[in-house]
């Protein structure tokens, strides 16, 4: 069903918001570090009009599902929470939201580790912004589509994805500092471009994984007397924590390093290294990769004019991303992706999301 069928007409209000990509910060976020994500081109589309019959309806297109509640119900798990998130928690700021019909749709890849869950609270959001009139600067609605994601999808995560999809760009990379919120957009080095390929490697494990791994650095925190790693600037001083708190912080110390790096002005080579230097302390100190992700972020490496890839997001599956001199990028992304679906051992065909492929 299109929007038109869906609405029978135009609907009130529309808006869109981006997934992410991040290029260096992982895990960095619920330790109140720093983090570099761009936005993904591909865009998660809210609609939606005051529904007539007191009842909240959600439509679902790129899942084909339906969704109806009624005014003091509430969503089931799925899509539908994570906009009835965004709802509830803009009516416990004393706005008043009626009953809505809403209708989404996404060329995001679900599953992939792009965060298209916040792409749709950041794009609820948005739209409920649109259709009622409330102020929300896009810092706290990034706030907002967090709770959501906490409160009503029960994902315990932190405030990338939401802070990217709300306030990042496809082409520049956005600087957040998680504890201050502090933000600024960081121009990519110098004639590089993206490469994001999806092993099709469903994200297994990764929510007990990620919670396990806060638990371990919140651990790793205690111990060294700090409030957040991100107060650890000295490699050194995690040498003497046990297992496995020291290589969880090594990871977090390291990483907050390499981005306070990259935001000054290195170059591709440079940057690149320090992707790769990314992911194998990810690999082998955050133990969140996954032989596919180490696969495919290999291939990639050995395409010619890749300076540097690892895999992006939470891990346990999902994606990889490479810098690449531009004129070549879109050839090594095709040449990677046969190179994945040709030799990866349980036979996951891959899919490459950026550049985006031409129809
Ligand atoms: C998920 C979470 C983010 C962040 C990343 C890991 O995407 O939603 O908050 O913790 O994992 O960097």
């Amino acid at each position: 069903m299109n929007a038109e069928l869906f609405f029978g007409g135009a609907p009130e209000a529309s808006a869109s918001a981006s997934g992410r990509v991040n290029l260096l910060g992982e895990h960095t976020d619920y330790n109140d570090g720093y983090m570099l994500p761009v936005a993904t081109p591909q865009r998660t589309e809210v609609a939606l009009s005051r529904s007539n019959d007191g009842h909240f309806h959600f439509y679902s297109a790129t899942l084909d599902s339906h969704v109806t509640f009624a005014q003091d119900g509430s969503a089931p798990s799925g899509f539908g929470s994570y906009i009835e998130g965004c709802i509830r928690l803009i009516q416990a700021r004393g706005i008043d939201v009626p009953p809505l019909r809403v209708f989404c749709q996404t060329n995001l890849a679900v599953g992939s580790g792009l965060s298209s869950s916040a792409a749709l609270e950041v794009a609820t959001l948005r739209a409920l912004r649109s259709l009622l009139g409330f102020d929300l600067d896009d810092v706290a609605l990034a706030q907002v589509a967090q709770r959501a994601e906490i409160d009503f999808a029960h994902v315990n995560c932190g405030i990338m994805d939401q802070m990217a999809s709300s306030l990042a760009d496809p082409d520049t990379m956005l600087f957040i500092d998680a504890r201050t919120l502090e933000h600024r957009l960081v121009p990519l080095p110098p004639g590089t471009s993206l490469v994001v390929i999806d092993t099709g490697v469903a994200r297994k494990l990764a929510a007990s994984k990620y919670n396990e791994r806060r638990s371990e650095c919140q651990e790793a925190a205690r111990l060294l007397h700090v409030t957040a790693l991100r107060d650890v600037t000295d490699l050194a001083a995690v040498e003497a924590l046990p297992e496995p708190m020291r290589r969880r912080a090594r990871h977090v110390v390291s990483e907050n390093l390499r981005v306070l790096e990259a935001i000054e002005g290195i170059d591709g080579v440079r940057f690149g290294e320090l992707m790769n230097q990314c992911h194998f302390s990810l690999r082998d100190d955050y133990e969140v990769s996954i032989p596919e992700l180490d696969f495919l972020a290999q291939v990639l490496r050995e395409q010619e004019g890749v300076l540097g890839a690892r895999m992006t997001g939470a891990g346990f599956g999902g994606a990889c991303v490479a810098l690449c001199r531009t004129e070549l990028a879109e050839q090594a992304g095709v040449a990677a992706l046969k190179a994945y679906d040709e030799n990866a051992n349980n036979g996951a065909k891959g899919r490459l999301l950026i550049p985006v492929p031409r129809a």
